[in-house]
């Protein structure tokens, strides 16, 4: 069973390619968060989980729905994290998650995908990010491969304490606020980015999206509206929206 967290479609395209190989059932962590509920799973496949880096861990509300799901059957479990670059010390946490819920990781590694943090980085264009897509398919091949085969991975990634460690609860502190996004005169209403954010922070008033307190900075809303109407403070103004580059492939 492949779980996935995603917010511009990244690990969903991982997660979707991992099940083509591995033949195995894909399980969207967004719709659970949405629906409020973690849920009881019974596997005898090991359990895969893809979800991003967010500032060198796994993202909290990911971690969160992992620690409350009931995993039945296999007790073996292997963690796809994508990321722009690097996923710093997420393993250090992910070892810990797994103690926790006595389950026996089989196997860590991370590919590299288009950057999604348009609040605070330069993102690739719509091409850059197919070619980085099609760039990432070998190594999410072979990753699939070893999952079928239930192999372990022998991939250990050290170092990049400083951002898991000391910023990323900084970050949550000081970054991670809903409060910067804004519609411009684009927006037609139709309610997407409400339907899309995976913690139900967006709600429409008079057709025109309110953005509440509870955000993970996820940039769903922001690179999956249709009109482009979003904005977040000044940071994004020309850049490229990014969502669901698969459907391009
Ligand atoms: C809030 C946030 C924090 C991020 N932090 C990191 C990071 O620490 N290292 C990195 O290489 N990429 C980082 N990224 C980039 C994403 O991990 C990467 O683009 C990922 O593939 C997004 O996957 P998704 O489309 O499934 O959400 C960050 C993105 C966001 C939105
Ligand atoms: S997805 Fe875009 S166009 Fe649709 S309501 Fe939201 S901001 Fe407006
Ligand atoms: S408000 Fe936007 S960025 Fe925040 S969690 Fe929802 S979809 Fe993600």
């Amino acid at each position: 069973m492949i779980f996935y967290f995603s917010g511009t479609g990244n690990s969903r395209y991982v997660a979707e390619k991992t099940a083509e190989t591995v033949q195995d059932e894909v399980v969207s962590m967004n719709a659970l968060l949405k629906e409020g509920k973690a849920g009881t799973f019974i596997s005898e496949k090991p359990y895969v989980f893809v979800l991003p880096v967010y500032a060198g861990r796994m993202p909290r509300v990911a971690e969160h729905c992992i620690e409350k799901m009931q995993l039945e059957g296999s007790s073996a479990v292997y963690f796809i994290m994508t990321c722009f670059e690097t996923p710093y010390a997420s393993e250090k946490y992910i070892r810990r998650l797994c103690g926790r819920k006595h389950l026996e990781l089989s196997g860590f590694d991370y590919v590299c995908m288009p950057q999604s943090y348009i609040a605070m980085y330069d993102v690739p264009d719509h091409d850059q990010a197919v070619q980085i897509y099609r760039k990432a398919l070998p190594k999410i091949t072979e990753m699939a491969e070893k999952i079928r085969r239930q192999e372990k991975f022998d991939h250990q990634v050290n170092g990049g304490g400083m951002m898991s460690d000391v910023i990323n609860p900084v970050f949550y502190q000081m970054a991670v606020s809903a409060k910067g996004f804004h519609t411009t005169d684009r927006c037609t209403g139709c309610g997407l980015c409400a339907e899309r954010c995976p913690l139900n922070n967006i709600r429409l008033q008079d057709k025109v999206p309110q953005w509440g307190n509870s955000c993970t900075h996820c940039m769903a809303c922001i690179d999956g509206c249709p009109a482009q109407a979003i904005e977040y403070k000044k940071a994004t103004a020309g850049k490229s929206r990014n969502y669901n580059i698969a459907a391009d492939l």
